[in-house]
């Protein structure tokens, strides 16, 4: 039997240091190690437990702006987090080439969530249906009791939907309430509003609530985003033809189509992760809205118009907020939204659909002219050369050599840092 045990009764309960400790001991974590997961950065370790449990530390990330964006004939700087190379370079570049014509066009629904209360145990669940609808201002009235300062904004509960479903348990009742959110992302005030009005509705129907959740699958919040490029500036027709074929085997193949919102959602999470959003929500929103049809499909469409440019468009739900959550207490995300200069959840919302839409342009036109790996290649060399311990103008000058001679490697990359050292040069 294994002497360890990851079984730590109130661990949760100990200090930062105790908790470190109980870890380094498990995983033998050196000394180094223990100050490096220490060490505090932009997200203090008093903030970071207030955000989490069983906290041993925070973790930076490279926080990037993509330039170029003009959006809705405004520009904007975007901020980005993430750990892959060549996203953020692809988005400037996209971004470049979509300023004429007024940049990205974008729309939306609105800051729309929709909560879910399932009911069972019902024999007539159509008889169900009817009555929850006859309560419905009963409903709205309690859920909005929750949140008074959410109705004074002009949000709130503002229908009720009831659908009846066939599960492998048999037919249940599902109400959906649905909740104008305004600048939050709304899980919590949905929520809340969900179990408030789960007693009601057991009263009226005779069933048994379940569960009492926002839904992910954010299909009333909608952004929509719509982008002219011009041929010209992209290398002519047959590129626009090349970038129409990647779209068209999206819309036939799933497994295309996969990789094709990967790239779109490169874009998308970037900015999420910048602003502290649940981007797990807007991942799971993006994917059921893709396959809401019962075939998973690109979030995206790219067509050749009559003068032979390309005419992008992208439509995906986007549940993010700019109040409450992460947004706030993030020191790092508040200046991130400072940066965009955003006024509304719905303004971050369309920019992220805006990015988007450049992030899946920037990979489709590599992908169907010069391939991504050239680009890429070079941005893998370099996180290569400093991995191997290359620092300032020397990390050019191996990328430089690995590239030139194609042998983008770890093995060479040491090689060559341990010439240049013997050389003097480090
Ligand atoms: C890589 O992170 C994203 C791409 O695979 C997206 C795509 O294939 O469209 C390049």
């Amino acid at each position: 039997m294994s002497e360890k045990t990851s079984r730590l009764p109130g661990f949760y309960k100990l200090t930062l240091e105790e908790r470190l400790k109980k870890v380094a001991e498990f995983a033998n974590l050196t000394d180094e190690e223990v100050n490096m997961l220490k060490k505090e950065g932009n997200l203090s370790l008093d903030i970071a437990q207030r955000m989490i449990e069983n906290v041993i530390g925070t973790m930076a990330y490279p926080f990037a702006v993509a330039v170029n964006f003009l959006i809705n004939n405004k520009d904007y700087l975007i901020p980005m987090v993430l750990e892959e190379p060549s996203v953020v370079a692809a988005a400037s570049n996209a971004a470049r080439v979509m300023r004429k014509w007024g940049g990205i066009h974008t729309t939306s629904t609105g800051p729309v969530m929709i909560g879910q209360i399932q009911l069972v145990n019902v024999e007539d669940p159509f008889g169900a249906k009817m009555t929850i609808l006859e309560h419905k201002d009963e409903i709205i009235k309690i859920a909005n009791e929750q949140d008074p300062i959410l109705v004074k904004l002009g949000g709130g509960a503002k229908d009720v939907e009831v659908r009846v479903i066939d599960s492998p348990k048999g037919p249940m009742v599902i109400t959906h309430l649905i909740v104008d959110v305004r600048d939050a992302m709304g899980a919590n005030a949905v929520n809340t509003m969900c179990e408030k009005v789960a007693p009601l509705i057991e009263r009226i129907t005779g069933g048994r609530v379940y569960l009492r959740i926002i839904s992910n699958l954010a299909d009333k919040r909608l952004v929509r985003a719509r982008v002219k490029v011009d041929k010209n500036d992209i290398g002519g027709e047959e590129v626009v033809d090349g970038i129409v074929m990647a779209w068209a085997f999206a819309a036939a193949d799933p497994y295309r189509a996969a990789t094709h919102n990967k790239g779109i959602l490169n874009g998308v999470i970037a900015v999420a992760l910048a602003t502290a959003q649940d981007h797990r929500a807007i991942e799971a929103g993006a994917h059921a809205y893709a396959a809401k049809t019962g075939r998973y499909l690109p979030l995206t469409v790219w067509e050749k118009d009559k003068d032979g440019n390309l005419v992008g468009t992208l439509e995906m739900p986007m549940a993010v907020g700019i109040v409450g959550g992460a947004t706030r207490v993030h020191p790092v995300a508040r200046i991130a939204l400072k940066i965009l200069g955003v006024k509304t959840a719905t303004e971050l919302a369309e920019i992220m659909g805006a990015v988007g839409l450049a992030q899946n342009f920037a990979a489709l036109r590599a992908l169907a002219t010069e391939g991504i790996q050239r680009g890429h290649m070079k941005l893998h060399a370099r996180n290569l050369a400093m991995q191997a311990g290359a620092t300032g103008e020397l990390v050019d000058k191996i990328v430089e050599i690995m590239v030139r001679e194609g042998k983008i490697r770890y093995d060479r990359a040491v090689e060559l840092v341990e010439e240049f050292k013997k050389k003097g040069k480090l």
